[in-house]
């Protein structure tokens, strides 16, 4: 649970240089800057996003770092550090959806914003100042999970975003990004995800949780302050992801907008706390009443979490987590033994509260305890794994740490 980048003050710089050294390696000359992108947890307001609700999240410390240079032959050159497959080469005319593997994450938000007629040129010619408009040298660096649900693509989409938006003086806002950046990942990439992960990824500060109006993106920064409450939040990596998880999501997503449709709202968001038995009642459907039920206790239990972290009552935000995962758990459907483990072990060493983080069926859990509990709390969930038979869980205590740079 130690040794983590929270625990290395270096790791940042570090990354930066790791950057700009692989940029010269594999593509040669300088990049001519470098930005950074962090991964994120969820502390609260799940499946939401998609119903125009209320989030929760705030900023790992794990970051994607990207170095970068424009072209002006319309070409993109993409290389990670993290995977094996050498380096991707699209010329300008193979930019559409259906690029393959890891590629497609920041190819795909060049083709935004190309879509977004914010960047010059298509292979057509009249491009920024060469034959086939604005390309880029990407070289990426990474130490967020990936596939842990802690948002390792939203981070890849945001930290190219900003090198392009710097690159070419797009000037645009980290609101814009965020949804360029979901207009990637849902069109080009192909994942019917909210918006969450990418506003999180541009938006999240230090100490912080960013509560986030995902409806009209409005957005404040709420002091989340551990250190200083004698707490600690740790992250549980579960190393799974359950085969269903993507065609799930799907079907959870469309069983809400049938729900919204039934019920006369624009989305679910719009269904008050007060009327929530009228509108179940009302649901032709009863197997859409457990999604309703969930979407409209999770925007409430952000509400509370949101009051009482206003209070700097962040002890007392525990049982709204653990509430939050029965609900996820019983009613959404989307959580598994492995997350169910993590919650019930950590609850019963005595942690504050705990809850699956992300979109389930495997990745993370988020787990507030007592800075002096931490460590027996954490053993206590690697024993629980031990002996139930799972492979080993990583385990890290996460402060709210810079956002996008
Ligand atoms: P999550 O975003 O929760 O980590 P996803 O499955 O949505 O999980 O996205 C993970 C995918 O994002 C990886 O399989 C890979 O294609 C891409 N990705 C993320 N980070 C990197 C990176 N540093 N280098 C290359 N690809 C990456
Ligand atoms: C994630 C998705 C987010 C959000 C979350 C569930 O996988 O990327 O947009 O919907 O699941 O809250």
């Amino acid at each position: 649970m130690s040794g983590g980048p929270e625990t290395d003050p270096d790791r940042y710089p570090a990354a930066v240089r790791r950057a700009a050294d692989g940029f010269r390696a594999v593509h040669g000359g300088d990049p001519e800057g470098v930005w950074a992108a962090p991964g994120r947890a969820n502390l609260i307001g799940e499946h939401t996003d998609y119903n125009d609700g209320s989030v929760m999240p705030f900023a790992l410390p794990h970051t994607t770092v990207v170095a970068a240079a424009r072209r002006d032959d319309g070409v993109l050159r993409l290389h990670s550090a993290d995977t094996s497959g050498g380096t991707v080469r699209l010329a300008p005319g193979e930019l559409a959806p259906g690029t393959g593997g890891w590629a497609a994450y920041p190819a795909g938000v060049v083709w935004a914003l190309r879509e977004a007629g914010l960047l010059p040129g298509t292979g057509e010619g009249g491009g920024a100042g060469g034959d086939g408009g604005a390309g880029a040298d990407l070289y990426v660096t990474s130490d967020v999970p990936t596939g842990a649900g802690l948002s390792s693509s939203a981070a890849l989409e945001v930290a190219t975003a900003l090198a392009l938006n710097d690159l070419y003086g797009l000037g645009l806002p980290a609101e814009r990004i965020a949804a360029l950046c979901r207009r990637a990942e849902n069109d080009y990439v192909g994942v019917p995800c909210g918006i969450m992960d990418q506003m999180a990824s541009a938006c999240c500060t230090a100490g912080h949780v960013l509560h986030l109006d995902t409806r009209d993106l409005s957005h404040r920064q709420v002091p989340f302050d551990l250190p200083a409450a004698g707490l600690r939040l740790l992250v549980v990596d579960t190393r799974v992801k359950h085969a269903l998880a993507d065609g799930e999501y799907a079907r959870r997503r469309a069983g809400c907008e049938t729900a919204a449709r039934a019920l006369g709202v624009r989305a679910l968001r719009d269904v008050p706390p007060g009327e929530l038995a009228a509108a179940l009642a009302a649901l032709p459907d009863p197997a859409l009443r457990p999604l309703v039920r969930h979407v409209v206790t999770e925007d409430e239990r952000v509400r509370e979490a949101a009051a009482l972290l206003d209070t700097g009552a962040i002890r007392a935000v525990g049982p709204v987590l653990t509430a939050g995962h029965a609900s996820l758990r019983d009613d959404y459907a989307v959580s598994c033994p492995e997350l169910d483990l993590v919650v019930e072990t950590a609850n019963a060493a005595g942690a504050l509260g705990a809850r699956m983080t992300g979109g389930g069926f495997g990745g993370s859990a988020v787990v507030l305890v007592e800075a002096a509990g931490a460590e027996e709390i954490g053993r206590a969930v690697t024993d629980a794994f031990a002996a139930a038979g799972h492979r080993a869980p990583r385990l890290f205590g996460a402060v709210p740490s810079a956002g996008a740079r």
